[in-house]
Parts: C-alpha cells; structure tokens; sequence
C-alpha cells in the first residue's frame, strides 16, 4: 500500500478551450476560465493567450508556484518576471510610486503590448518575481481572454512567455505544449496570439526620459508621436542600441529564439537577395543539407526559390503579418530537421525594430548586408 501511494498518478494537463470570436460567446466561458482562475489560486501553473505570446501563469505572490515556473521553464533566477494584473487600480497595489510619465504611459496603451518598469511595493509579489531587485515589471494585456481570466483571478500573475528559455514564444497552443506539456497543469486555449511578438518594455529614468529595455510592439515612433522622450538600450548588440549602456531587461542578455539550424538573415534589395540566397541554398543542397527560406517574396518569387522549406512570411513592406507568423516558422524548421535557414530582412522602423531584433538573435547576428 504505502509503494502504491508514493506512485504519482499520471499527469493531467487540463486544456480550457475558449472561442473569444465574439464577446458574447467569451461572457458565457467566464465559467471555464473560473476554472483556470482556481488552479493558478491554488499554486498550479496556467498558461494563457495573450494578444502578443502565450504566457506561463503563476500567483506572484506564492513562492512555491514561482519556484515551480523558473524551473518549469529551465529560466535562470536572475531574469525576474512581468507580473500581469486586469486594470491600472491593480497596478497600483503592486507599485510603491508612480511618476507622471508613468501614468500617461499607462493612460495611453495599456491595455496593451507595454510592460512598465517600476519600484516594487514591499511584499506585494514574492522575491523571486524580481529576481531579489526592487523594481517589478507591469503590464495590462490587451488580449480578452487573458483580461477575463487577470479579472477573475483577482491576483497578481507573474506570466513569462510560455517557452522553455531559449526556445522561440509560443504563440499557440501546440507551441506551448511542445516545450512544456508535462510541466504545467493546465492551458487555456484560445487560438492563435494576435502579434507574435512580445511586448515592448519600458523604464522611466529619473529625467522623465522613457528608456525602452526591450522593442516590441508599442514602437518607439508611436511613443514619441505621443509626445514622450524615448531612448533605445534594448541590448548592447541590437543595431540601434546605446553601445555604452549595459542592458537593464536582464533576460535581453541571454540568447534567444535560437532554432535549431544555422539562421543567416539577408539584407538588400529584393532581387540582389533573391539570388544570393538561391546559390547559398544550392550550395547547402549540394553539401547534402537540409535548407529553408523565410521570404516576403510573392506567390511568383516562391515557386522561385528552390529549397526544402519556403515559408511564406506575409506580403513585402507588411511587418505585422510576418512578426505573427515568425516563431512559428522557427519551429516548424525545427521540427523538418532543418540545418541552413534563410531569412530575408525587413525594414528596422516602428514593429520592424521589434521584427529585427528577434530574428537577428535568433540568427546570433550573422546578417549579411549585400
Ligand atoms: O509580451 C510579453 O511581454 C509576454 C507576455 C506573456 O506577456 N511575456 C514575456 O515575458 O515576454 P518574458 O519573461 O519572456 O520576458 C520578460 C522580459 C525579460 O527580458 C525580462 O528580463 C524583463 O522583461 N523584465 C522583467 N522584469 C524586469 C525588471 N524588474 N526589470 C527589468 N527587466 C525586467
Ligand atoms: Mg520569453
């Protein structure tokens, strides 16, 4: 009897599905996401879609659950987390001040894709949140489904991107479970996250300026079109970084998004592109490897290249499409076994800032300018 009660019963990982296609429709499944609520109150770890990836929920204030997350996700204890709350009044309990440009900040785009560093409230979420500091990072989502769930919880939710670390976000739920189905109890299902890339996250210094530590989807150009001060210190090696300010979002430090393949991303004009990285796949083909190609090209230009994988990524000159399908086609490389990939690059203004950095670190910053 007592072998039988030290085996554990076989892992169940529940799966709320919820259709946020019409609002009516999410009021009614207010009961299936109660049931997430409870399993994050008890301690469990929840992931759940946001309108940028699917995060990895836990009450920030228990610290067993956050125990539990870090090593859910193989994340090192020194990458604090982004706690999630439903409204600025919660925010407000997490916080010990907020400045002026903070609120506006807020006031302005949340909900939504902006995290908002900022001092920590004493005991408000446990130390590991924070990686032991004294600031926590803020952020409202956008997404309905995961307002609904924040709303009924009613705790703070520490959610990183629901990824093994090092591995690209998920922005579905087949992702989410590729990396950690046996690791967590619970998803709640929503269907795909809408941008596909995380959220963009800010500091403001003493000087009212708005340091953004991380790119994303709240661009630097639609914050200073709001009238803010904005200076770029995402990473020391992103393009257009502050080269002499060390990074202040520590988990920008680590490399990221990497696939498995050797990624090289291809800078220039569409055509000059085109045939420079035909004759590296040729080559790669000839050296008996497995190639693929991340393109903007057309229908026309794709039966063009000729390689064991082409993915489409969206039309030429629209970021938004190819930031939403980018981590997928990372993965879907990995899983054809894929050892060359080719991506084509894309302007570095407004979401294509966020677009670059992403696939640049996921290609170590091997980028040839031709
Ligand atoms: O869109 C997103 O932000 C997604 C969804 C789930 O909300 N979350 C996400 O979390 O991307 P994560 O853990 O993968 O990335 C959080 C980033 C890391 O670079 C981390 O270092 C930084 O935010 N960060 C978190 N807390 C911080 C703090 N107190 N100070 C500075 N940077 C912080
Ligand atoms: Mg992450």
């Amino acid at each position: 009897m007592k072998a039988l009660a030290q085996i554990k019963p076989p892992h169940a990982l529940k799966i709320w599905r919820i259709d946020d296609k019409d609002s009516a429709h999410l009021r009614m499944d207010t009961h299936t996401l109660a049931q997430a609520a409870v399993c994050l109150r008890a301690g469990g770890l929840v992931a759940f879609p946001t309108e940028t990836v699917y995060g990895l929920g836990a009450d920030a204030r228990n610290a067993e659950a956050i125990a539990r997350l870090f090593v859910a996700k193989g994340r090192p204890s020194d990458n604090p987390l982004i706690v999630h709350v439903s409204s600025v009044a919660e925010a407000e309990c997490i916080v010990s001040q907020i400045q002026d440009v903070e609120q506006r900040l807020m006031a302005l785009f949340w909900p939504g894709a902006l995290t908002i560093v900022m001092p920590v409230r004493a005991g408000a979420v446990c130390p590991a949140v924070i990686a032991h500091g004294t600031r926590v990072a803020v952020r409202v989502p956008a997404h309905p489904v995961a307002l609904e769930l924040l709303r009924v919880a009613g705790i703070p939710i520490a959610a990183p991107s629901a990824n093994r670390s090092g591995r690209p976000s998920p922005t579905c739920v087949q992702h989410v479970r590729e990396d950690l189905n046996d690791r967590i109890d619970g998803i709640v299902d929503a269907g795909e996250a809408w941008m596909g890339i995380e959220s963009t996250v800010v500091e403001v210094d003493g000087d009212q300026t708005v340091h953004v530590l991380r790119t994303g989807g709240i661009t630097a150009e639609m914050l200073i079109a709001a009238g803010f001060t904005v200076a770029h210190t995402a990473s020391p090696r992103h393009p257009v970084a502050d080269m002499s300010t060390a990074p202040r979002a520590p988990g920008t430090k680590y490399k990221h998004y990497a696939p498995k393949g050797k990624l090289c991303v291809v800078e220039g004009a569409p055509r000059t592109v085109h045939r420079y990285i035909q004759k590296r796949v040729d080559d790669d083909a000839t050296a008996g490897l497995r190639t693929a190609v991340l393109t903007f090209a057309d229908q026309e230009n794709i039966a063009a290249y000729r390689a064991d994988m082409v993915i489409f990524l969206g039309p030429r000159g629209e970021v938004a499409p190819a930031a939403q399908r980018l981590y997928g086609a990372l993965r879907a490389c990995d899983s054809a076994d894929i050892a060359c990939i080719y991506a084509e690059a894309t302007e570095r203004t407004g979401m294509g800032a966020a677009y670059m950095d992403r696939l640049l670190r996921a290609a170590s910053y091997d980028c040839v300018c031709i």
